[in-house]
C-alpha cells in the first residue's frame, strides 16, 4: 500500500538551476519520498486529499544544506570565561582550557542542541561536529553522543592518555575518527598520530576525519601522510581533512605534487573560511596571507571539496549563527571564485560536495529522500549573493522549519515602494517580490 501522501510543492526552480534552467516544476511528496517530480502542470495532479500544499511561487529548491564541520562542544561559549582580547587561535585555546574544567554535561547539550535548531532552521540536513577528547572526564563527548557524532582538539599523543580518551570516545558513540597532528610537539609525534587514527578506524571500521595543518607554517606536511595512509589502507572516498591553511603557504610546485595523490587518494578537504580568515595570517605584517586552504586549484583538479561553518559565536570567531549561506558566501570571496561558472560550483561545496564526502549523497529525483530546502530567491547565484531566508525545511518528508521572509519598503514622494534587492531586468520566473510569502 502506498505511503500517504504528505505534501505537494509546485512551481518550484531546481537544483542545479544551470541544467534546469528557468523551467518550474511540482513535486509530489508521499511519505518521506520523492513519488512525482515533472515540469510545472504538464502531468496532471494525483493530488491525495490530506495533501499539504507549498506554492513556491518560481523560489529555489535545493537540496539540504550539509555541514561538514562545525564544534558544537565550544559553541555559544564566546565571553566564558573572557573575551578573546586579541582575536588569535592562541588566546581560544588558552581560554576553552580555562572553561573545560566547568562544562556540563547538561549545559554542553544545551548550547549544542541551540546550534542545531539555528542550522535548521536556515536549511541545513545534516550536521558533523567534531568534539574535544582532550578531556579526562570527556564531558563534552558524553554530551553530544547523546545528541550524536565524531572526534578531535590538543594532540593525541601529547596529551595525558590521548589515545585511551580517543577509544573511550568512541565507545561513548562518536561514529568518525578525527585527530589534529598539528598540535603535537614534534612532526615526528604528528606523523605517529596520522598512524593512530588510522590504525584504530581500522580497528573499528570507521571513517577519519581530521584537523590538518591548521596553520601558515608551510613546513607543516601532514596530509601527505593523510593522503598515503588513505590510499595504503583501502580507504578511499572514507576521509576528510578539514582545514588544511598550510596549503595556502606551500610552494607551487609541493602543492602540485600534494594535490595529485590527494585526487588519488579520494581525500574530500573541507575548508573553513569564517574561522580561517580571521585566524590565519596573524603573524605576518604585509602583504598577510588569506590562510584559506587552495580552495579553487584543488576543485579544478577533481577533488571533492567542501565548506564548514566551524565555530559558532566561540572564543576562536565570536560572530556566526549557524548559517551555511554565511560560510559559503565567505568562501567565494576568500577563494576569489566569482567566475559565473565558480559561483555554481561553489555551492555544491556547502550542498551536494560535503553530502557525498560524508557517505550520504543527496538528489533531487522521483525516488529519493524527501528532504530538500526552498530558499526565497532565484538560483544558487543568488542564494550567495541575497542569503535568503529559508521558506521551508523539509526532513524526509516532514517540513520541520519555516522562514517568513521581512518585507523592506521605502517613502519616497508621499509614495510607499518595495524594496527587493532584485533588478527588474532580471529573468525570474514568476515577478514576485522578494518578501513574498509562499505559503
Ligand atoms: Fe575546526
Amino acid at each position: 500500500m502506498a505511503a500517504p501522501a504528505s505534501l505537494r510543492v509546485t512551481n518550484a526552480r531546481l537544483h542545479p538551476t544551470p541544467e534546469h534552467g528557468l523551467k518550474t516544476y511540482d513535486l509530489l511528496v508521499e511519505g518521506d519520498r520523492i513519488t512525482s517530480l515533472a515540469e510545472a502542470g504538464s502531468r496532471p495532479a494525483r493530488i491525495p486529499a490530506d495533501v499539504r500544499e507549498i506554492d513556491a511561487q518560481g523560489r529555489f529548491l535545493s537540496p539540504p544544506l550539509v555541514d561538514p564541520h562545525v564544534h558544537l562542544d565550544i559553541a555559544l561559549t564566546v565571553g566564558q570565561p573572557r573575551h578573546n582580547a586579541t582575536g588569535t587561535l592562541i588566546e581560544a585555546i588558552q581560554i576553552w582550557s580555562e572553561l573545560k574544567p566547568s562544562l556540563t554535561v547538561d549545559e554542553v547539550k544545551a548550547r549544542a542542541l541551540e546550534v542545531i535548531r539555528w542550522e535548521v532552521a536556515q536549511g541545513t540536513g545534516f550536521i558533523r561536529s567534531h568534539v574535544d577528547v582532550c578531556d579526562p572526564n570527556l564531558t563534552a563527548v558524553r554530551a553530544l553522543s547523546e545528541l550524536r557524532r565524531e572526534v578531535k582538539e590538543d594532540g593525541v599523543l601529547s596529551f595525558p592518555q590521548g589515545k585511551e580518551l580517543m577509544r573511550e570516545a568512541m565507545r561513548l558513540g562518536c561514529e568518525v575518527v578525527g585527530g589534529i597532528p598539528h598540535y603535537e610537539w614534534t612532526r615526528e609525534d604528528g606523523i605517529e598520530e596520522v598512524r593512530f587514527i588510522f590504525d584504530l578506524a581500522q580497528e573499528l571500521g570507521a571513517p577519519v576525519d581530521l584537523h590538518c595543518d591548521e596553520t601558515d607554517d608551510e613546513q607543516s606536511r601532514f596530509l601527505e601522510h593523510v593522503a598515503a595512509h588513505t590510499m595504503r589502507r583501502g580507504m578511499q572516498g572514507r576521509v576528510v581533512a578539514g582545514h588544511t591553511t598550510a596549503m595556502a603557504s606551500y610552494n607551487d610546485n609541493y602543492a602540485f605534487k600534494l594535490i595529485q595523490i590527494l585526487r588519488r587518494a579520494g581525500v574530500t578537504i573541507v575548508a573553513n573560511p569564517l574561522d580561517n580568515i580571521v585566524l590565519q595570517g596573524r603573524f605576518d605584517t604585509y602583504p598577510k596571507r588569506r590562510g584559506v586552504t587552495r580552495v579553487k586549484e584543488l576543485d579544478a583538479a577533481g577533488i571533492n571539496v567542501a565548506c564548514g561553518h566551524d565555530s559558532v559565536m566561540d572564543p576562536c570567531y565570536p560572530l556566526g549563527r549557524g548559517s551555511m549561506i554565511d560560510a559559503l558566501s565567505m568562501l567565494v570571496h576568500v577563494a576569489q571564485m566569482t567566475g559565473r561558472d565558480e559561483l555554481f560550483r561553489a555551492y555544491e561545496m556547502v550542498s551536494c560536495n560535503p553530502a557525498r564526502g560524508a557517505g550520504r549523497p543527496a538528489s533531487i529525483e522521483e525516488g529519493a529522500c524527501a528532504s530538500f530546502v526552498i530558499f526565497d530567491c532565484d538560483d544558487e547565484v543568488d542564494a550567495i549573493r541575497l542569503r535568503p531566508p529559508a521558506l521551508a525545511v523539509v526532513r524526509e518528508g516532514r517540513v520541520v522549519a519555516r522562514t517568513e521572509p521581512a518585507r523592506t519598503r521605502i517613502f519616497r514622494q508621499d509614495r510607499e515602494e518595495p524594496v527587493t534587492f532584485t533588478p527588474a531586468h532580471s529573468e525570474r520566473p514568476h515577478h514576485q517580490h522578494q518578501g513574498g510569502n509562499p505559503n
